[in-house]
C-alpha cells in the first residue's frame, strides 16, 4: 500500500527542500510508506533558487575538508557512501546535462527547476506522499514510535525525519523548527550563524565600494583558517563575491580581512623592475593593466601618489606593495539571514549516529541535512551534504 493512501505511514519527513525529497525517495523505494510534510506552499524553494538560478547541486571534489562542524568526523561516512557521482548519475539518467562552471562544480544549463522536477519524479515513483502547506504544532514520542499534531490533524508514524534546513532566507520559508524540536529532546544546538553571506562596510569604505558596485577580480582572501583565490565583488553594500561568500563562514565580528589583489604578482618587486624597465610610465597605467580599469582608476584616487615610476622612492612603490598584497578591511559586519546561503552551526551531532542520523537515545527521530551542524563551503558542497545525509537515513529507516 502507499503511503498516499495510508493514515500513518511509516516515516514523516518534515521539511520537502533537497535534503527531505532525497530520504524520502530513498526510503520509499526501499518499501517504506511515507509522508514528506512541509509548511509551505511549493516544494523545494531553495532548490529553485540555488547556483544564480542554475542550481550548483553537486561538486565532484566533495570531501570533509570542505566542511565546517564542531564534530568535523561525523559527516564521512554519509559523504563516502552516497558520492558525487552517484547524483551525476541520477542527474544524467533524467536526461540532465552538467555544466562544469569551475573545476569540479557542476550546474544545469539553465535552470535549477529539472532538479526539482527530478526529485519530485523520484519521489512519485518510489510513492511517495507529499504534503504541503500543513504547520506542524508539536513532534513527541508516542509508545514506540512518534506522533505529530499538524494543521491537519494528528499523525502516528513509526519514525520522523526533521529535514527543515537552516535559518537563511526566512522569505523563503526557512525557520528554526528543527533547533526548537532538537532542544525539546533534550539535544544541544551549538551557536547558528549566517554564513556564505556577503561583507557590510562602515561609511567610507561603504562609499568607496558603492562607487565600484559590479566590478569584480580575482584576489586571495584571508581571514583566520580561510585563505580563497576567488573572485571579490564590490556591490553598493559592501564586499561579495565568491572569495568574500567563503571568508564569512570563518570571520568572526571584529575580524579583518587580508586580500590581495594581485595574487601570485609581488607588486612591489613587479614595480621596481617595471621601474627599471618602463621609466616612464605612470603607477596609473601599470595598475590599469592589471586591475579593472575602475578599480585600477579608484586606487589612484584613493591614495593619490600616481606619478611616473622613474621618481617613485622605493618606499612609495613598498606602500603600494602594501596596498595591493596585502589590503587590510574591516566589514562592519554581514548582510545577515536574508540574503546568507546556509547556516554555520545547528543541531549537534554528537548525540546522532553518523551512519543512520537517528538521535541515539531516540532512534525514531532522525535529523538530516543543513538543520545539523554540517556546512559546506561554497561551490555545491551543500547540496551534496542534502543528498548524502538523506540518502544515509532514507536507506537505515
Ligand atoms: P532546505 O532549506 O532546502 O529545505 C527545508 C524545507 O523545510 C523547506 O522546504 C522549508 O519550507 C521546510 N520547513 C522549514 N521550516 C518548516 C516548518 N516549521 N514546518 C514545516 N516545514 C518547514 N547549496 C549548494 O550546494 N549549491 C548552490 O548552488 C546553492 N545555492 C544557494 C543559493 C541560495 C540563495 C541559498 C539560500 C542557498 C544555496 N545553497 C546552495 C544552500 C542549499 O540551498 C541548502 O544547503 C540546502 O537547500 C539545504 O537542504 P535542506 O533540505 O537541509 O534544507
Amino acid at each position: 500500500m502507499s503511503a498516499r493512501s495510508c493514515p500513518n505511514p511509516d516515516v514523516v519527513v518534515v521539511g520537502a527542500g533537497a535534503a527531505g525529497l532525497m530520504c524520502a525517495l530513498t526510503a520509499g523505494y526501499a518499501g517504506r510508506r511515507v509522508r514528506v510534510l512541509d509548511h509551505a506552499s511549493k516544494p523545494g524553494r531553495k532548490i529553485l533558487m540555488s547556483g544564480g538560478g542554475r542550481c550548483n547541486f553537486t561538486n565532484m571534489d566533495t570531501g570533509p575538508h570542505n566542511f565546517f562542524s564542531q564534530n568535523p568526523h561525523f559527516c564521512i561516512s554519509a559523504l563516502k557512501r552516497y558520492r558525487p557521482e552517484h547524483f551525476l548519475e541520477l542527474v544524467e539518467r533524467h536526461g540532465i546535462e552538467p555544466v562544469e562552471k569551475a573545476p569540479g562544480q557542476l550546474f544545469c544549463a539553465d535552470s535549477s527547476r529539472p532538479i526539482l522536477d527530478m526529485l519530485l519524479t523520484e519521489c512519485d515513483w518510489a510513492g511517495v506522499d507529499i504534503q504541503l502547506a500543513t504547520t506542524i504544532e508539536r513532534v513527541e514520542r508516542h509508545g514506540d514510535g512518534m506522533r505529530l499534531t499538524t494543521s491537519a490533524g494528528t499523525l502516528d508514524t513509526g519514525a520522523v525525519v526533521i529535514a527543515t534546513g537552516g535559518l537563511s532566507i526566512p522569505t523563503m520559508g526557512a525557520t528554526g523548527f528543527g533547533y526548537d524540536v532538537a532542544r525539546s529532546f533534550g539535544l544541544a544546538v551549538t551557536e547558528t550563524r549566517a554564513a556564505l553571506v556577503p561583507f557590510t562596510l562602515t561609511s567610507q569604505w561603504k562609499a568607496r565600494a558603492a562607487a565600484l558596485s559590479g566590478v569584480a577580480c580575482e584576489v586571495e582572501a584571508r581571514c583566520r583558517n580561510g585563505r580563497y583565490r576567488e573572485p571579490l565583488l564590490f556591490t553598493h553594500r559592501g564586499l561579495s563575491g565568491p572569495a568574500m561568500l567563503q571568508l564569512s563562514s570563518h570571520w568572526q565580528p571584529g575580524d579583518a580581512l587580508d586580500i590581495d589583489l594581485l595574487p601570485g604578482v609581488d607588486a612591489f618587486a613587479a614595480l621596481r623592475e617595471a621601474r627599471e624597465a618602463t621609466p616612464r610610465r605612470h603607477v596609473s597605467s601599470w595598475l590599469a593593466e592589471r586591475l579593472p580599469r575602475r578599480l585600477a582608476q579608484a586606487l589612484i584616487e584613493w591614495h593619490g601618489d600616481d606619478g611616473v615610476l622613474a621618481e617613485a622612492s622605493n618606499a612609495q612603490l613598498e606602500a603600494w606593495g602594501e596596498r595591493l598584497n596585502r589590503w587590510s578591511i574591516k566589514p562592519a559586519g554581514t548582510e545577515g539571514w536574508r540574503t546568507a546561503e546556509v547556516t554555520l552551526g545547528g543541531v549537534d551531532t554528537r548525540a546522532l549516529s553518523s551512519k543512520t542520523f537517528a538521535v541515539r537515545e531516540l532512534p525514531q527521530l532522525r535529523f538530516i541535512g543543513e538543520v545539523l551542524d554540517v556546512t559546506g563551503e561554497l561551490g555545491g558542497y551543500n547540496f551534496q551534504w542534502a543528498w548524502a545525509s538523506g540518502v544515509a537515513c532514507g536507506l537505515a529507516l
